[in-house]
């Protein structure tokens, strides 16, 4: 443990270093797991969900590619060796940092409603329907946008040959990969729903038998499409044979969805300001709407900033009573106002004095007995907006990179629950269940969930990749899957660097601690669940359950880049 605790003090950043001291050792024995040291580079770092992907954006960084160019390598993998998380199927958002003009933006590559949607989309006679009945089946498959998202990031960004980055890809699904343990075990539980579509059920249980840990596995329709869109680009996918197959699966599904050759038409990658925020000094930086997720990691942070995170250390329930009760804070704001903003107003949820008042609602000794939404500054008139519930699994995945050059990527690409609709497309991937992150009711009380299904939206997100920035250059870039606790797993994440300042490795495996709506689940197996009595006795609900984040984190310091993993899943740092 002392060789963990000496190389976390050797790679934080100074501000974390600070705060590291303030950490007393015995402290740092309890909730910190020992950990692998952290892979460390001088050059360049991809931290991805599966050792192939790492190794298709290694290959490319290697090469000289840049980050935007490693990443389009990264996600065709994934969308191979990891189909149930992410793929050509889904969507993504994007963190970028340009080394050059020292700029920060991001694109929106999330799934549209299609325009034959209405808010009543996934309610019947009336009322909202069943979770896993929308998911299943056409209903719930918004407009796809990683193939555009891949295409705009490679034409700003990308430096490589473009049809390349596909080859190792394709290789791999015409040789076949080997099955992970990971995707074994998670068709082996998904078996009922992955057999409602015929070829769903081909795929990943041919002849009646699920694949298991260890098999060959090909895909030669996958390998097409990856050949049509690495020869002539997104148009490709959006398109043609690809689209049509897209849209002739959601359409013949046994549940039908209204998605169209003219939603795919008329999909567009947006191009966003960073939202940031600032925490001890550093600008928290990540996606705004569509996403909660910049919005609510930024609250919770500001809802922090007052209290001497440091000074406490990982193991005080203390410090988890502020966290919980921050992050509920938030949740009730996230709950109420943040929506898709090119259809609905959202309020000024960041402004300083607003969140300097919610943080004074921190100051008891105990657990807030009441959480309920604030009233943030409008610039436009205030809405009366009802509650919203919507519901969202984990799923996911999270890919960061930065470059030779310094440019640093955070990307958190999805298909919604594990297999999302379980609809595979003629074309070798699975379809994203997207549009089930909206709010199945329209009103809550009368007044209108700003979430609500309309025509052209996006559905919000949990998902938050980031970049953590200090004097105008990237010091952190993290993200995880996990549905809406990818809040919570990335704002642990950058406390535990921060504050209690370890290394990507170790704050990456801090054992996970989620509160969004009242109940505190502390993570099964750990010793997190150590806090259960010192949590109840402050008043909390506590709930004890797995909480697989896949984190994946960068710290750059004095130019050497310090990669994590998270142990939970897959993932794999690599760096030279
Ligand atoms: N569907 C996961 C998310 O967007 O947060």
């Amino acid at each position: 443990m002392r060789a963990v605790l000496a190389l976390i003090l050797m790679t934080t950043p100074a501000l974390a270093q600070e705060a590291a001291d303030a950490v007393a050792p015995e402290q740092a024995t309890g909730l910190v797991r020992e950990t692998p040291e952290p892979v460390t580079s001088d050059n360049w770092m991809v931290v991805a969900a599966n050792p192939l992907a790492s190794e298709a954006g290694a290959k490319v960084l290697r090469a000289g590619g840049s980050a935007a160019d490693a990443m389009v390598a990264v996600q065709v993998t994934l969308g191979l060796v990891e189909p149930q998380s992410s793929g050509l199927g889904g969507g993504a958002f994007l963190v970028w940092y340009d080394a050059e003009t020292g700029e920060i933006t991001t694109l929106d590559g999330r799934e549209t409603a299609p325009m034959a949607a209405t808010p009543t989309l996934f309610q019947k006679d009336g009322e909202p329907m069943g979770f896993f009945d929308a998911v299943v089946g056409g209903l719930s498959v918004g407009t796809p946008g990683t193939p555009m998202l891949l295409e705009e990031a490679h034409r700003r960004w990308g430096r490589a040959n473009w049809s390349g980055l596909f080859d190792e890809a394709i290789g791999l699904a015409e040789d076949g990969f080997s099955v992970s343990p990971r995707l074994a075990a998670l068709v082996a539980e998904d078996e009922e729903f992955l057999s409602v579509a015929p070829a769903t059920a081909d795929y990943f249980m041919p002849g009646g038998s699920a694949i298991a840990e260890g098999d060959t596995l090909t895909n030669a329709a996958y390998a097409e499409t990856l050949r049509a869109i690495a020869a002539r680009g997104a148009d490709a996918f959006y398109h043609g044979e690809v689209a049509e197959g897209i849209v002739a699966t959601v359409r013949g599904a046994a549940q039908p969805g209204v998605l169209s050759l003219e939603d795919l038409d008329a999909y567009e990658v947006v191009e966003r300001p960073a939202v940031c925020a600032p925490y001890r000094g550093a600008e928290v930086c990540g996606m705004g709407p569509p996403s909660s997720g910049a919005l609510t990691v930024g609250q919770i942070l500001a809802l922090l900033e007052p209290y001497e995170l440091a000074a406490m250390g990982p193991d005080s329930p203390d410090a988890w009573r502020l966290i919980g009760d921050a992050s509920r804070l938030a949740f009730a704001d996230r709950g109420r106002y943040m929506a898709d903003t090119d259809y609905v107003p959202v309020p000024r949820l960041l402004d300083p004095d607003y969140l300097a008042g919610r943080a004074e609602l921190l100051e008891g000794d105990d657990s807030l007995p009441e959480v309920s939404p604030g009233m943030p500054p409008w610039d436009h008139a205030a809405l009366d907006l009802g509650d919203d519930a919507s519901i969202e699994l984990p799923s996911t995945s999270h890919i960061s990179i930065v470059d030779a050059d310094g440019n640093a990527l955070s990307m958190t690409t999805t298909i919604e629950n594990g297999f999302g609709s379980r609809l595979l497309a003629p074309g070798g991937f699975l379809l994203n269940n997207e549009l089930t992150d909206f709010s199945f009711s329209t009103h809550d009380e009368g007044s209108p969930i700003a979430n609500r299904v309309e025509p052209g939206k996006r559905p919000r997100s949990s998902m938050s990749p980031t970049i953590v920035m200090e004097d105008g250059a990237p010091v952190f870039v993290v993200g995880s899957p996990g549905g809406s606790r990818i809040i919570g797993y990335v704002a642990k994440t950058i406390v535990a660097h921060m504050d209690w300042g370890m290394d990507p490795q170790a704050a990456v495996a801090l054992p996970n601690l989620v509160n969004r709506f009242g109940t505190y689940d502390l993570e099964d197996g750990t010793a997190a669940t150590d806090l259960q009595g010192p949590l109840e006795e402050l008043g909390f609900e506590v709930n004890v359950r797995d909480l697989t984040s896949g984190l994946h984190a960068i710290a750059v310091r004095d130019g050497t880049l310090i990669g994590g993993a998270d142990p939970r899943r897959e993932g794999l740092a690599i760096g030279e």
